[in-house]
């Protein structure tokens, strides 16, 4: 995060507080967040899109604080299931700038949106228009989701406006046209634009400009066939961060111009009133802002073979690496060390093997039992993913700020575990 420095033990801080002694009072593994980080993160893009909205995507990461924080700074939420909802209508978050998602949305998820007021509902599937048409008093406002077709160069499972996956209406074949005209048919259902998402890590701006001249031409299409002007595009989120020095990112502000031209252009070319564009980013917003401490508890040097680093974390709560084949940095947090770098596997406590956290890292050669070790860039898709894997309870959560520490999310605990387990 941009609030990282080395003291003068060696020890590094963020927000001003030793990561050794995040470890040493919360126990690890623990995952420290940024307060100013995220809120620098929110205000960036407040600037930088000054007449869009922004809606946090909670899936990177809630927590009420979290749902406080960025709604303290102007931006609106984007929930994707009740539970998420409901986390954040607890921090206070305002239901009218809260964005409903899902391709499979429960009943209990659409109830608990009408219910509580929510601003907009993507519709995602003919089954939810039969269910919203039917449900609730007063008209729902909606966006439809679209898919565009266009192709991003992602992880194969973080593609997602592309034709062959299952979110949204496809645009060609005349899916989103039918889905348009049935929302359209709905006393109850109030259309007031579409919506894409293209994918997730995207460091490239030219899918974005292109999604743009798809759903503008969508959006004139409508007001041709039906005399209705919509005038809301949310083009999702997907904004890639860097996770390793020297990894690419999509930079906010070329993202703007991307946007910016794209939209002139399209509106343009089909004569259509600007609509208000909403952006929907997660992992921009929080990823920074992560760090994950661990304890390290053996080194294991094996001859003719690696050398495997074990920390008291792993898959459990990183399970990005197995999944994504995602790759992090790794440093020593409690100390300042002169011995020689040495290349070393960084793994974790789970019972299988490819429970890595970081394959071919630099760290000193005198690492023993009891350092701690810090992954960087852990704050989108860590806690919000983390499992219980071998009954291994998952990590706090823990704010940093001005250098006072506070626990955001409380260690879950074995008893916590077994509470859930009913059946003996
Ligand atoms: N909007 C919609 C409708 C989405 O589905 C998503 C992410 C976002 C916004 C935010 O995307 P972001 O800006 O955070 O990339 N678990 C994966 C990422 C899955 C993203 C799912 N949807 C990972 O760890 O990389």
């Amino acid at each position: 995060p941009a609030t990282t420095h080395v003291d003068e033990r060696g020890r590094i801080t963020v927000g001003g507080v030793a990561l050794a002694d995040v470890a040493d009072h919360f126990g690890t593994p623990a995952y420290v967040l940024d307060e100013s980080d995220v809120r620098h993160r929110c205000r960036t893009y407040r600037d930088t899109f000054p007449e869009a909205e922004i809606a946090y995507a909670a899936k990177a990461l809630l927590t009420r604080a979290v749902a406080r924080w960025v709604t303290e700074e102007g931006l609106s939420l984007d929930v994707c299931s009740a539970g998420e909802l409901e986390t954040a209508l607890s921090a206070g978050a305002d239901p009218r700038r809260i964005i409903l998602h899902g391709n499979a949305k429960t009943s209990a998820d659409l109830s608990a949106a009408r219910a509580a007021g929510v601003g907009r509902i993507v519709v995602d599937s003919h089954t939810e228009i039969t269910l919203l048409a039917a449900s609730g008093r007063g008209r729902q406002n909606v966006l439809v989701r679209v898919t565009p077709d266009v192709g991003v160069r992602t992880h194969r499972a973080l593609t997602t406006g592309v034709h062959d996956q299952k979110f949204g209406f496809p645009i060609s074949g005349g899916h989103a046209e039918d889905a348009l005209r049935r929302v359209l048919g709905q006393p109850r259902l109030n259309l007031i634009g579409l919506h894409c998402h293209l994918g997730s890590q995207i460091t490239d701006p030219a899918p974005f400009a292109t999604a743009i001249d798809r759903l503008v031409g969508t959006m004139a299409q409508v007001r041709h066939d039906h005399g209705t002007i919509l005038t809301q595009l949310n083009i999702g989120g997907g904004h890639g961060i860097s996770y390793t020095t020297g990894d690419p990112a999509l930079d906010p502000s070329t993202l703007a111009a991307t946007v910016e031209d794209a939209l002139d252009d399209a509106c343009a070319r089909h004569r259509f009133p600007r609509p208000r564009v909403t952006l929907e980013p997660g992992r921009a917003i929080v990823g920074r802002a992560g760090v994950t401490v661990y304890r390290v508890l053996s080194v294991k040097r094996i001859e003719g073979a690696r050398t495997f680093v074990c920390v008291d974390g792993g898959m459990s709560d990183n399970p990005r690496v197995a999944r994504y084949g995602a790759r992090y940095g790794v440093a020593v947090a409690n100390r300042h060390s002169t011995a020689p770098a040495t290349v070393v596997t960084v793994a974790g406590r789970h019972c299988e093997a490819g429970d890595e956290l970081a394959v071919d890292v630099s760290l000193p050669a005198d690492l023993r039992p009891g350092d701690v070790l810090a992954v960087p860039v852990t704050g989108a898709y860590h806690h919000s993913m983390a499992s219980s894997y071998n009954a291994v309870p998952r990590p706090p959560v823990v704010a940093v700020a001005h250098g006072v520490p506070r626990e955001l999310v409380r260690r879950e605990t074995v008893t916590d575990l077994l509470r859930r387990d009913v059946g003996a």
